[in-house]
């Protein structure tokens, strides 16, 4: 392939909700090829995640129908560079929890993270990134609103079995619907990152909203992500929507460091027998096809979801989902 072809290859591709092309648009800055891979450039200028998610699929998968790989990579307008910030400094490291779909566990994921890295020893926070529906006060079991420090002008966060919290659930009244547009989620963001009295603390969870959205944008672009993980659950679509994550995090800097299947396998409490309603899990398999290392298999455990929703999750910690949370969180301690 050379690059007219490349170039008319683009041109063919509209910009997402318009009849016009991106050659059109005038977003694609330059073109390499390099053996069977083409490496587009492109100034994407403001356009949200969502249409960079549907841009990037469709270059690579009309390289891909060629038979050719597509690099893809941006460039910020010039003057629009964003800052990169790195609040929550009092954390030695911090750790970003993702996923492409919604309700696969990364919320039940992020708490039991906590307190199994607590139980090992470490001073542990959770921040709840999910500004449209905040579900860790509820899952940690915290009710009470944050107090505010008026002379440090900054938010106390709640503190709970050790565990210090903040979630917008803690400023807002959780009964009220919030209506956010895509800005408005970002600032919200900051301002819970940058205004909270975080105390100093080994590790810091973050607890990421479903979709390769702004949230996680906004997060790597206000604080150092020491880690992210990548949570799916191990049923094929599930695994499909999770490489496109991968793909998706990579383009915006975020490196995944591993991905965890959860409600991998289910152990009957009456006879003991392994079944898998989810899918059977097959960590090999997607190593091969996320390109990230498996950190483990967390079983599906129904005392789990009722722990879950009664904020009481330390109740379930003599258990093999526990168990399988330890292990992950010792693979963690090495990152
Ligand atoms: N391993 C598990 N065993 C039993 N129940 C689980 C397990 N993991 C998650 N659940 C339950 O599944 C439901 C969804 O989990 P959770 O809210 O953590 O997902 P999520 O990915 O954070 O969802 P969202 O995308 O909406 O933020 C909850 O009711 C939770 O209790
Ligand atoms: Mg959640």
């Amino acid at each position: 392939m050379n690059k007219n072809e490349a170039m008319r290859i683009l041109s063919s591709i509209r910009y997402p909700g318009y009849s016009k092309s991106l050659t059109d648009f005038k977003v694609v800055k330059s073109i390499e090829i390099n053996g069977n891979t083409v490496e587009v450039l492109l100034n994407l200028g403001s356009a949200d995640s969502n249409k960079r998610q549907i841009i990037f699929d469709e270059i690579k998968a009309k390289f891909e129908e060629m038979g050719v790989k597509a690099k893809i990579s941006t460039v910020q307008e010039k003057g629009s560079k964003v800052e990169q910030k790195h609040y929550v400094q009092n954390a030695k490291k911090r750790i970003a929890i993702l996923s492409a779909k919604g309700g696969v566990g990364k919320s039940t994921f992020s708490v039991s993270l906590a307190i199994a890295l607590k139980k090992r020893g470490h001073s542990v926070g959770v921040f709840d990134a999910d500004m449209h529906g905040p579900d860790l006060p509820r899952m940690l079991g915290v009710r009470e609103q944050a107090n505010v420090n008026k002379e440090k002008n900054k938010i106390i966060p709640n503190e709970k079995d050790g565990i210090f919290s903040m979630s917008l659930g803690y400023v807002v009244d959780p009964e009220t619907p919030v209506i956010w547009k895509g800005a408005m989620v970002s600032k919200a963001i900051v301002e819970l990152l940058q205004f909270t009295d975080w105390p100093e603390m080994d590790y810091f969870v973050v607890d990421l909203p479903p979709g390769t959205g702004d949230a996680a944008l906004t997060i790597k672009q206000n604080m150092d992500v020491d880690a992210a993980v990548i949570i799916t659950t191990p049923n094929r679509l599930a695994i499909a929507d999770a490489m496109r994550a991968v793909g998706f995090f990579e383009q915006v800097g975020i490196k995944i460091t591993g991905f965890v299947e959860n409600m991998g396998y289910f152990i009957c409490d009456k006879c003991g027998s392994k079944s898998y309603p989810f899918g059977k899990s097959d960590p090999k398999y997607i190593e091969k096809e996320l390109g990230v290392p498996s950190l483990g298999v967390v079983p599906f455990d129904p005392r789990v979801e009722e722990a879950a929703d009664y904020g009481n999750l330390m109740s379930v910690i003599d258990t093999e989902f526990f168990n399988a949370m330890d292990s992950i969180a010792e693979k963690i301690e090495k990152i």
